[in-house]
């Protein structure tokens, strides 16, 4: 069998023994568009490395804090750590997410990050407890199992009664101090170190407790955070503006206090080695560099576009079915993704980003030439638009939609 032949040979049964896994459930190998963990989970392994090695040390009391563009994969490397380190006996992870509370309050947020961690020491607490059954029934009688076992007994009551309170707003500094307490408290009780992850961190700001909690609120957990011990907290937010508040810029609380850690699209090796990792057909050369081309890497649009290519039966996949079936993507999904995100703006900053859309770079002045309006008032729903993270300013008087494919919708809509 000539070498040519033999590897085609192997391509194929490689290709079996793929689709059999497939089809028996054995690996789980098709597109997502959740997170990506365990198999789904490509590269970032230099980072995942760093961040396990880092975050076990006992001598390293510095997190990470992850910063990127929305859909780029912050969540799936936190959610990779998670899983990585679950089995370790030294540690427990405790991931928890501001964008998955129901509502948006510091009542709730206080109750479901309670939870979350002891969700993360379950395993430790004695199963005799059954507290999986426990998590299941209202907060307040976690609390009653919890002091039966005789840990941390005056922290939870002080949360406890704190959480029943509805005459007044809650005492959100109060809160704040006891949550890490008990974290500290647990970390001791079972003499490991807990590992918080907290994602979309900045949204805390937007917590309401009467009001709107505002940095008042990071503030309070920077100056908790100095004193911890067996506590090491991780963040990370999609929104450059408001990272920057919170994390990044020499005037926020947090400066200097995480490792920052900036989170990049695929480049078009890795663009390809996604799709064709879970592709079950051959894909070429110029069909990968098309695909990278729209998507500019993003892994979310990947894993979208190769979700739609697996609807299409056309072998091997080249340019013209990407092309095809990004456009399909955009009419077919692009209001679905894009939609709320676009028509929470105010109508000017809609009409700016129009005027944006489909172009890989504009200039203020040209912004300002299709409004029909002055430059100053255009530059001031621009600096909106940064802080809302849509758009980025490339360099002086010259912008750019921040994502390309948000671009390529609203180019295709509105044309
Ligand atoms: N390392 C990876 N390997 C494969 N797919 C990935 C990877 N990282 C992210 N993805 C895919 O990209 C999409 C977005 O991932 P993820 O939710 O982790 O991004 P994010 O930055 O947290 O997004 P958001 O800004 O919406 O919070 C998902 O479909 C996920 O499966
Ligand atoms: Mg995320």
């Amino acid at each position: 069998m000539g070498r040519g032949r033999s590897c085609r040979y192997y391509r194929l049964l490689d290709y079996q023994i793929r689709r059999c896994y497939v089809l028996i459930g054995g690996v789980n190998m098709s597109f997502t568009l959740k997170p990506a963990i365990k198999d789904n989970f490509i590269d970032r392994e230099p980072l995942l490395d760093e961040m396990i090695t880092t975050l076990t040390n006992r001598k390293i009391d510095m997190g990470f804090a992850l910063i990127g563009p929305r859909r780029v994969g912050k969540t799936s490397i936190l959610r990779e750590i998670t899983h990585r380190l679950a089995n370790r006996k030294d540690v427990v992870v405790v991931y928890f997410c501001l964008w998955d509370l129901v509502e948006n309050n510091l009542r709730e947020f206080s109750r479901q990050l309670i939870k979350t961690l002891l969700v993360g020491f379950r395993g430790r607490i004695s199963v005799k407890y059954k507290l999986k059954r426990l998590l299941q029934v209202p907060v307040e009688t976690i609390y009653e199992f919890l002091k039966a076992t005789g840990i941390s007994l005056r922290i939870l009551d002080e949360i406890e009664i704190e959480l029943r309170r509805k005459d007044r707003p809650l005492d959100a500094n109060m809160l704040v101090e006891r949550i890490f307490a008990l974290t500290e408290e647990l970390g001791r009780e079972y003499r490991v170190r807990v590992i918080l992850i907290i994602d979309e961190f900045p949204s805390l700001i937007d917590l309401t407790n009467g009001k709107k909690l505002g940095e008042g609120v990071i503030r309070k957990i920077r100056t908790v955070h100095e004193t911890l011990e067996n506590t090491v907290l991780c963040i990370s937010g999609s929104i450059r503006k408001t990272m920057e508040i919170v994390a990044l810029s020499s005037s926020s609380a947090f400066y200097r206090q995480f490792i920052i850690k900036r989170i990049e699209p695929f480049d078009e090796l890795l663009s390809g080695q996604l799709l064709e990792k879970n592709l079950k057909r051959r894909i070429t050369s110029s069909a990968i560099e098309a695909a990278y081309n729209l998507t500019k890497g993003i892994p979310f649009y990947l894993q979208l576009l190769g979700r739609q290519l697996e609807r299409t039966d056309v072998e091997p996949i080249n340019k013209e079915v990407i092309e095809r079936v990004f456009e399909e993507i955009l009419t077919e999904e692009g209001d679905i993704i894009f939609s709320e995100e676009f028509y929470r703006l105010s109508d000017r900053e809609r009409a700016t980003l129009r005027a944006m859309a489909g172009m890989e770079k504009s200039k203020l002045n040209e912004i300002s030439r299709r409004l029909e309006e002055g430059a100053n008032v255009v530059s001031k729903y621009l600096a909106y638009l940064i802080i809302k993270g849509m758009v980025r300013k490339e360099e002086r008087g010259v912008y750019k939609i921040a994502d390309p494919v948000f671009s390529s919708w609203l180019k295709e809509k509105f044309r």
